[in-house]
């Protein structure tokens, strides 16, 4: 099994965007996935049809250690793809982990609770808000590998910069941990301002174009491929989690 996070602390990037539309590729196509919601916002749970103003925030439970992850987990409309929804009690959950700080058995309960999902999962994807959190720092000592999505924008590439240095440090702590920079909503035959510098990082060969029915799609809370299988968003998913099974192996 293999946990990727789509994460940047700059906000608005489209990493719900990728998270839904990877995660519903790659159990379409590489097997039981799992959709981990990490934002209070809970955009993702509200695309995967499973947001729950009333239920407490899977994740929540799980960092808290108030439940066991496969009771947290639920079944979407999409054959092999499970979310564990979210919504504002995210936020308190994480709080209630300031007076915690002592013995802070919060930081391994994620990894070990994923590590339960061998067997079940073949992938965790994991949605992030824009900025990291205490359920964050805990997921990336489970992260096989850290999506950055990154919009052809100076501030974003800032973003990214921020971004890499958090799971630098997080790396000391998880061996396995690497990041990949992905481009998104860029126009189609578009190359990299020489100043925006991203030499130093390592980028996903696949590129996400700017494309419209992805707005429509996420409105009707659809994958894009089943909005608009032509489209250049569909296209490029789908390219994307064809690249993620080659660069992480079997998941
Ligand atoms: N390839 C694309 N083409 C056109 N629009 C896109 C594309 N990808 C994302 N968008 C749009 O960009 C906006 C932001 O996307 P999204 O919500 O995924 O960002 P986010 O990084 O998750 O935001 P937040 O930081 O608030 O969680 C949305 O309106 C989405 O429809
Ligand atoms: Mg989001």
């Amino acid at each position: 099994m293999k946990t990727i996070l789509v994460l940047n602390i700059k906000g608005g990037v489209a990493k719900t965007t990728t998270a839904c539309n990877l995660a519903y590729e790659l159990a379409r196509g590489y097997g039981p996935t799992l959709l981990c919601d990490a934002d209070k916002q809970g955009n993702a749970s509200r695309w995967a049809g499973c947001k729950d103003p009333y239920a407490p925030a899977a994740l929540g439970q799980v960092l808290t250690g108030k439940k066991a992850i496969k009771s947290t987990m639920l079944y979407t409309k999409h054959e092999d793809l499970f979310v564990m929804s979210s919504n504002q009690s995210l936020f308190e959950a994480n709080e209630s982990l300031r007076e915690d700080t002592a013995a802070p058995a919060w930081q391994t309960r994620i990894a070990l609770a994923f590590a339960n999902l061998e067997g079940a999962c073949d992938w965790v994807v994991v949605d992030c808000p824009p900025d990291l959190d205490y359920s964050i720092v805990a997921a990336l000592l489970a992260a096989d590998l850290v999506i950055i999505p990154v919009t052809p924008d100076a501030d974003a590439v800032d973003g990214l910069w921020d971004t890499f240095d958090q799971v630098d440090s997080a790396s000391a702590a998880n061996h396995k941990l690497r990041a990949m920079a992905l481009w998104v909503r860029v126009p189609n035959a578009w190359t990299p301002p020489k100043t925006f510098n991203t030499q130093a990082v390592p980028w996903l060969k696949t590129r996400i174009r700017e494309s419209a029915p992805v707005l429509r799609a996420k409105n009707v809370a659809r994958p894009i491929r089943e909005e608009s299988p032509g489209c250049y968003a569909a296209r490029d998913y789908k390219a994307l989690a064809a690249e993620i099974r080659e660069v992480l192996g079997r998941g």
